[in-house]
């Protein structure tokens, strides 16, 4: 019996293989594609499928940039396009890593025993959907980059995200705290800074674009806050201290503050999960 081709590429295309699909494909705008291609399917067909055979340690990036120690990065000077290129080239690299982190998200946890057989859907949707937006913040940040002049792989950057993520690939709850909730929770703190300093070099066309950005990543640390909230609830510990207990554990950074409070707390992570972190 013979399948009609689109129902034999339904087949194919579980979200777990999509999700490696990502991991695996080392050009960054063909990485934001198959992480597009994955939320579409992935709502068209929600076949989860069965364990990818084995998952890189680190995902699949182009030659360029060249990876350096985050001490290493040079501070940027927004007065120039050169300037702006700068910040918003590392502002590219930490979506590119952020496509990683979702896909890797679904590809390693969506069978782990911590999530009922009835969350898995859920668990997939949520975090396809912010594959599905990494993708769209890095296609957004090259194409401004290229009209700035600058092509991603132009500078240096730095791995620390991705060394985050090797630290908890064993651990589900350590993952959901750190990659959401300590990192992408970050993000929130900084980017209106970045707004304003972009703003005020009368670079309006970066500035929106960092806004987008910043408005959807609200969403992401929402997403991390509940699926963290759900596997605290499997412990006897409040989530606050089991939160501090594996980012003690798990996370060699530091938590700095100013907080921006009022985006974390929307995101409903509470001063009570972050502030006894904070090292100043
Ligand atoms: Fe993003
Ligand atoms: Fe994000």
């Amino acid at each position: 019996m013979s399948f009609p081709a689109s129902a034999k590429s339904r087949v194919k295309m579980s979200v777990l293989s999509a999700a490696l699909d990502v991991l695996l494909t080392a050009d960054p705008r063909s990485k934001a594609a198959c992480a597009r291609r994955m939320h579409s399917t992935w709502r068209e067909t929600k076949v989860i499928g069965s364990f990818p055979p084995s998952l890189p340690d680190q995902p699949a990036r182009p030659e360029k940039p060249d990876l350096v120690s985050p001490m290493d990065v040079p501070r940027r000077r927004l007065g120039s396009p050169a300037g702006r290129g700068a910040l918003l080239h590392a502002v590219a690299h930490i979506e590119l890593n952020a496509i990683d982190l979702a896909a890797d998200m679904i590809a390693r946890f969506t069978l782990h025993p911590s999530l009922h057989e009835d969350d898995r859907d859920r668990f997939v949707s949520d975090w396809a959907s912010v594959c599905d937006d990494e993708a769209r913040h890095f296609i957004l940040l090259a194409d401004r980059l290229a009209e700035l002049g600058v092509c991603y792989g132009d500078h240096p950057a730095h791995n620390g995200l991705w060394q985050a993520a090797q630290s908890t690939r064993d651990n589900f709850p350590a993952r959901v705290a750190i990659a959401p909730l300590v990192l992408e929770a970050r993000g929130l703190d900084v980017t209106p800074g970045m707004i304003k300093r972009l703003t005020g070099a009368g670079d309006k066309t970066s500035a929106d674009i960092l806004q987008i950005i910043y408005n959807e990543e609200i969403s992401h640390v929402a997403t991390g806050a509940r699926w963290f909230k759900y596997l605290a609830a499997q412990q006897t510990d409040t989530p606050e201290s089991y939160f501090h207990q594996l980012v003690r554990n798990h996370f060699k950074g530091q938590i700095k503050s100013p907080f921006n409070e009022t985006a974390r707390t929307l995101a409903g992570l509470s001063r009570a999960y972050y502030e006894p972190l904070s090292v100043n």
